[in-house]
């Protein structure tokens, strides 16, 4: 098996310097990591680059707020995500920042080559600004009351409560989320980049490599229209200074996929690696970036049009993965499973979760939940019980009675050749993490299923069948270390540590050809325990104190649901009775098409129906809710929403996400009761 050498370039997308990295994240990294493990293994050059993103508002505020500025914030984030990635395992060939030479100079090349190629244009826009910070607000920092369901506090560019989106402009009593104060409109000149110039161009590039579900969307958006991009930001902003534009900055978003290239530059210059030849339009390099389904916008759209536009080579590939949610909902705080890498770290082994990942992980856009118990199940069902049990099974034979000597010869040569030739490297390769899992732990079913059948334990008890014991062992062990190298790319510390036990070469994908034998290998030590449950109770403990820390330093003993939403003014009786509550049966709930947060409800109110749009999708199956009562306003006006009429609205509590708890009467309530 000779194989051509391919050479490529692959990124995660890179975090943000004002968080810590979390399990969600870990997702990416993990995916991605596995897949750049494998190339390598396989014998290709493949290089995997990451950095800090390190510009933007927010960032610049955080620091502010700590007391420190912007540099201090981001080295110090800086080290604490390099520390959390090499901690689980996470291979860059480099670690960079967008705050960084390289990547201003990447910056204003990409920028001067669109300029110059009239791929910019400038306009005066009217925004919001902070009368008394003496800043523009983005939308996230402005807040306000929705001008559609009238919730209180809701961000200038959607409302959580009812899912619709709107222009800062239109919120009711809008205040700055800095200082507090009213922002008034102030005009300003921003940058444009021309993304309606690229439309052919990005529609080639669409249909040649994409994940269905990537073009799919990819299409909508040209069939809606692509708009030009507002690619600047007026000072005080931290980040890179327009050149020839003092005072205006390029928005974070900008210079952040340019760090891909930032990166992999620094990289170039500490080694004899040719930037050129990766990133010229014609180069036969591949390149390819893993990121989440939420900035798919900026990746395949704006991203290859800016690299095209410059001159620069296009991706080869965009690969996209879903949302992790934990025990079927969202990661929330309060229910502790909004666990930051660092926790983790302290409780479980890091091989663990990379295994779970990797055992959820399809080439598809879908969400993955990480359920708890599933999660110990798995690992200590498929890694402990299957895997690591080849080897403790077999290994203390050969250790004690041979010396240590593997047998000349193997035992059973069509079971090593049908486990060497098991289409593994396919899965791999397309992203089918879930299914190469399921066919390693299959295989290993077999080579238990082998050892099961030749009983060693039995055999080394009678006379004269010595050699067949260590043939048997011989055996297992070699398929043992088949799976070991199919494993390699997802378990790469449990891989050394077999290394050391087998006593050869780190293992390549090559070695599947060769079985080992008439070797000496090394004793045996535990490779792995099993995950214990009060492990991952007291991790879901800890990631629950470090909200109630925060909530506790920061503020009073007002609840965090007073303190976000104090109660409204008064009203009086007459007010209160223009609102007609009736308890509602839920008869039917669905997933609505293209709507990210809603449920649509068919409500009986007794003997009349109602079709209701709910954003609680989030929280509810919505098998889940069908059959059970309710509480509706039933005299609400109807509004048209994208996705059609919705009659009223149903009764919940909660800060909105998963965080929604629809209200239930006590039992013997029935539909049209009205609620006084
Ligand atoms: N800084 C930008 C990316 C710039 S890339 C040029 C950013 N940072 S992030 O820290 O918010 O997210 C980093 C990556 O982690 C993104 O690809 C994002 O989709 C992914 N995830 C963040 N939370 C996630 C989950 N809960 N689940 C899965 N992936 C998640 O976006
Ligand atoms: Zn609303």
């Amino acid at each position: 098996m000779t194989l051509k050498s391919r050479q490529m370039l692959v990124s995660s997308a890179l975090p943000y310097a004002n968080g810590s990295i979390h399990i969600g994240h870990l997702v990416e990294y993990i995916q991605t990591d596995i897949w750049v493990r494998f190339q390598k293994l396989r014998g290709h050059e493949c290089y995997y680059v990451c950095a800090d993103d390190a510009h933007g508002s927010p960032i610049m505020l955080s620091a502010e707020q700590a007391g420190i500025t912007p540099e201090e914030l981001i080295s110090k984030a800086r080290q604490e995500h390099e520390q959390d990635f090499m901690d689980f395992f996470i291979g860059f060939d480099n670690y960079h920042s967008t705050h960084t030479d390289e990547n201003q100079f990447f910056a204003n090349l990409i920028y001067t080559r669109l300029r110059d190629g009239g791929h910019i244009t400038s306009r005066t826009i009217k925004q919001f600004y902070d009368p008394e910070k003496e800043m523009f607000l983005p939308d996230r920092f402005i807040r306000g009351e929705c001008p559609f369901c009238h919730a209180s506090d809701q961000y200038g560019d959607s409302c959580e409560n009812c899912d619709r989106t709107y222009s800062p402009t239109d919120l009711i009593k809008p205040f700055s989320a800095i200082s507090g104060a009213t922002p008034v409109e102030k005009e300003s000149e921003h940058f444009f980049f021309k993304l309606p110039d690229f439309e052919n161009m990005l529609k080639d590039w669409t249909s040649s490599n994409l994940q269905s579900e990537t073009a799919n969307k990819l299409n909508e958006w040209f069939e809606s229209g692509l708009q030009e991009w507002d690619i600047s930001r007026d000072a005080p902003y931290f980040g890179f200074e327009i050149p020839d534009q003092p005072g205006k900055y390029f928005y974070v978003w900008l210079d952040a996929p340019i760090g891909y290239l930032a990166s992999f530059k620094n990289l170039c210059d500490k080694t004899d690696l040719d930037f050129d030849a990766y990133t010229h339009p014609d180069s036969e390099t591949e390149m390819y970036h893993f990121i989440g389904k939420d900035i798919m916008y900026f990746h395949t759209l704006f991203w290859p049009a800016m690299l095209h536009g410059a001159g620069f080579r296009k991706p080869t590939n965009v690969f996209i993965h879903g949302f992790l949610t934990v025990n079927g909902k969202k990661m929330s705080k309060s229910r502790g499973t909004f666990i930051n890498a660092r926790t983790y770290l302290n409780h479980l082994n890091p091989e663990y979760l990379r295994y779970y990942f990797a055992a959820k992980l399809s080439n598809k856009v879908e969400d993955i939940d990480m359920n708890l118990d599933d999660f110990a199940l798995r690992v200590n069902s498929d890694l402990v019980g299957k895997v690591v049990n080849i080897a403790s099974r077999c290994a203390s034979f050969i250790n004690k009675r041979f010396d240590g000597q593997l047998s000349s010869s193997l035992a059973k040569p069509e079971l090593f050749n049908k486990i060497a030739n098991a289409g593994i490297a396919e899965l791999y390769e397309s992203r089918e993490y879930s299914k190469a899992m399921r066919e390693i732990m299959l295989l290993a079913d077999e080579a238990n299923q082998y050892i099961d059948e030749n009983k060693p334990w039995v055999l080394i008890k009678e006379e004269g069948r010595e050699n067949e014991v260590q043939d048997v062992c011989s055996m297992a062990l070699n398929l043992f270390r088949l799976l070991i190298i199919y494993l390699k790319p997802v378990l790469p510390v449990t891989a050394i540590k077999v290394e050391e036990f087998l006593n050869i070469d780190p293992l390549s994908w090559q070695d599947l050809n060769e079985p080992l034998l008439d070797h000496k290998i090394d004793k045996f030590k535990p490779l792995m325990t099993r995950v214990e449950k009060d492990h991952i109770d007291a991790m879901i403990e800890d990631s629950k104190e470090n909200l109630e820390a925060t909530t506790d330093d920061t503020n009073s003993n007002l609840s965090e649901h007073l303190l976000n939403n104090p109660v409204a003014d008064e009203i009086s009786i007459d007010d209160f009775f223009k609102v007609d509550l009736r308890v509602a049966r839920i008869v039917k709930a669905e997933h609505v098409e293209g709507a990210d947060k809603l449920l649509q409800l068919t409500l009986d109110i007794g003997g009349e129906q109602r079709n209701v749009f709910a954003g609680i999708k989030a929280a509810y199956d919505p098998s889940s809710l069908e059959g059970r009562l309710t509480v509706m306003v039933a005299n609400l006006a109807p509004r048209k929403m994208r996705f059609g009429l919705s009659e009223g609205m149903v009764l919940a509590a909660g800060s909105g996400g998963s965080e929604i708890f629809i209200l239930s009467p006590d039992e013997g309530a029935e539909p049209g009761m009205r609620i006084k």
